[in-house]
């Protein structure tokens, strides 16, 4: 991955440095590159199921989603699916896509009593036996889906504590059921180690990112959207896990008790530039754009040599590679908003569809955010606002019993 340009200006940084260098000290994700992977990819090698189920929500599946999403094709004889809403139709229909005798459940929950995650491990224990030949729990040390796992002889690994939800994806979290399906990740990993060192060793991705968190901080007030506008549809996953990340965490009030407005929007080239693309173009003028391109999409397909009766005048579309229309669609559109000259915008290109450029976007969002959270003066890892709507629906759900 790298930067091609940027819109932002690059002032000194160092007291935010000080106090990111300070928090990685008690933030867990922040290690989280440097693990040990020994165990998890022992595990992996020997799960003989051809359906893995991951039970989760949030922080406990959509990273997973997205490196899986990103990299789909790189996949063993395998089938990841994913349970995670409480919509009975799609519940039943993802489960019916399911061999329920030959599948491995990893059901993901951090604090182990998320009632979406509990309602469909319950579900699923009423139409199967779920023990330690088809289950495996990840979670926190001490939470009650622990305890339930242990009363079953279950297998469990470990979310640490001081790793929040949304940044769990390089822990058990995203790692066991990635390498499950037979991903790299160590290389995964690396990508992740080379964005560390070199922001923490100030060297390329010091500047990089600290430029452009600090644009955004300095114009919140004016440029309060965020959008990422991803060149590939293999990054929707990705989209997604950006919007919870950057939400989640950063939608908060400050200390000071200013309630921050930074609006994540993840959407997709080829498609949104026949939609949302016009509210960018001519709305207002509210919006940070990040194109995301992917340099080498290492396939061929071209569009055939063949006229079709009545529309011989898009003949010129005839021997494009898509991959080279795609790319020439994502210049199109910078270049449009380039002119207008009041829209700001940078381009994040990723070299080739593999983990290590995966984990390389990634970890440098999670930085962003981290670095953003600070300079705005709020809590980035909890999420008061999300709590107090469970708060209501477990009381609800008690009342009517
Ligand atoms: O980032 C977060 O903390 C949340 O999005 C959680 O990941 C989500 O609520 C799921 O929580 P849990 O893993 O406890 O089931």
């Amino acid at each position: 991955m790298k930067y091609h340009k940027s819109f932002y200006q690059i002032k000194s940084n160092e007291e935010i440095f000080s106090k990111i260098v300070k928090e990685k000290e008690h933030i867990g994700y922040y290690s989280l590159p440097f693990q040990e992977t020994k165990e998890i990819k022992e595990f992996a090698k020997r799960v003989k199921q051809k359906h893995i189920v991951v039970v989760g929500i949030g922080g406990s599946s959509l990273g997973t989603f997205a490196i899986h999403h990103f990299l789909i094709d790189k996949e063993n004889d395998k089938k990841l699916h994913f349970l995670e809403s409480t919509d009975p139709i799609d519940l039943q229909r993802r489960i019916r896509k399911i061999d329920l005798k030959d599948a491995l459940f990893i059901v993901i929950s951090k604090s182990g009593t998320t009632i979406e995650t509990i309602s469909i491990l319950k579900y699923l224990s009423s139409i199967l036996v779920l023990d330690s030949s088809n289950t495996i729990c990840i979670t926190e040390e001490d939470s009650k889906l622990n305890s339930f796992a242990k009363s079953k002889e279950i297998k469990t690994f470990d979310i640490p504590k001081n790793v929040g939800g949304r940044f769990s994806v390089f822990s058990n979290v995203g790692l066991l059921p990635l390498a499950i399906m037979g991903l790299d990740i160590d290389k995964l990993l690396k990508g992740c180690q080379d964005i560390y060192n070199s922001f923490f060793e100030k060297e390329d991705y010091y500047s990089i990112i600290m430029e452009k968190a600090r644009f955004i901080v300095e114009n919140k007030n004016r440029f309060n959207i965020n959008v990422i506008f991803s060149y590939s549809s293999l990054l929707d996953g990705f989209n997604k896990w950006y919007v919870q990340l950057w939400g989640e965490s950063l939608g908060k009030i400050n200390i000071n008790g200013t309630k921050q407005a930074l609006t994540p929007v993840g959407l997709l080239g080829p498609v949104d530039q026949h939609s949302f693309l016009q509210l960018i173009m001519e709305g207002k003028r509210d919006k940070t754009v990040t194109f995301i391109k992917i340099e080498d999409f290492n396939d061929d397909l071209t569009i055939p040599n063949i006229s079709l009766e009545g529309l011989e005048e898009l003949d010129y579309l005839n021997n494009i590679k898509f991959k080279n229309l795609i790319n020439k669609q994502a210049d199109s559109t910078i270049q449009a908003v380039e002119d207008l000259k009041d829209i700001p915008y940078d381009v994040i290109t990723i070299q080739s569809q593999d983990e290590y450029n995966i984990g390389k976007l990634m970890f440098t969002y999670e930085l962003l955010t981290s670095i953003v959270g600070s300079f705005v003066q709020i809590n980035t890892y909890d999420q008061p606002g999300v709590e107090a709507g469970k708060i209501i629906l477990k009381k609800s759900l008690k009342k009517e019993k």
